[in-house]
């Protein structure tokens, strides 16, 4: 099992708790419009309900190994949600893991996106032992490309139409990191 609590320099990452469905939703509906754009399951009336299947979901799939999601707070603020950081097995075989990520909107552009998701990589090599992780990112979304560079990843190719987005097929650019490559 990988860590549950988790700090850097600015955040504390840490499992989710039943208790965490109304600071969730909160964020969620703050970030609509730049969630909807590239999540599905940020649907436009996103609700209470949705958050409590979520923490129901990810309480459950942690329980059994299946995938691994952490709260993101800021140290000074525990109670207001930040954003999610993910990461799940893809194959045993090759020990490939992906990782995914939200900030919520008014705290994006500081860096918090790349702060959060190298404690996650390392919990992926260190801890899960990765040999490789992966990001899928859909063609257009500039801004989780820019983390994707920033962290040190590269760019493998184009996944062609991989997930339906209101409505549409979108490419994404798959980015890896081999555990070799990874400077703690
Ligand atoms: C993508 C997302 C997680 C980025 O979060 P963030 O905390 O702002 O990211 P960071 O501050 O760590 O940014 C890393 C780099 O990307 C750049 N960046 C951030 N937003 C950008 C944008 N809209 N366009 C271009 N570059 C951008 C930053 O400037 C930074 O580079 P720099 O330090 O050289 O300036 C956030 O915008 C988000 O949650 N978006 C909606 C959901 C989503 O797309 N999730 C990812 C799905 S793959």
């Amino acid at each position: 099992m990988p860590s549950e609590r988790i700090q850097t320099e600015r955040l504390i990452l840490r499992r989710f708790s039943r208790r965490d469905i109304s600071a969730l939703t909160e964020a969620v509906q703050a970030s609509l419009p730049a969630l909807n754009e590239w999540l599905p399951w940020a649907h436009p009336g996103y609700r209470k309900e949705d958050a409590a299947i979520y923490i129901r979901d990810s309480i459950e799939a942690w329980r059994e190994g299946k995938a691994y999601d952490w709260a993101i707070r800021r140290k000074g603020d525990p109670r207001r949600h930040i954003g999610n950081l993910s990461t799940w097995g893809v194959s045993r075989l090759t020990r490939t893991g992906e990782i995914g990520y939200w900030i919520r909107t008014d705290q994006t552009g500081q860096g918090l996106a790349g702060e959060a998701t190298k404690a996650i990589m390392r919990v992926g090599f260190q801890e899960l032992g990765f040999h490789k992780i992966v990001l899928r990112i859909a063609v257009g979304n500039d801004a989780s490309e820019n983390v994707a560079k920033k962290l040190g990843f590269a760019k493998e190719g184009v996944l062609r139409e991989e997930l339906l987005i209101r409505g549409r097929w979108i490419d994404h650019n798959l980015y890896s990191m081999l555990e070799q490559e990874f400077e703690d």
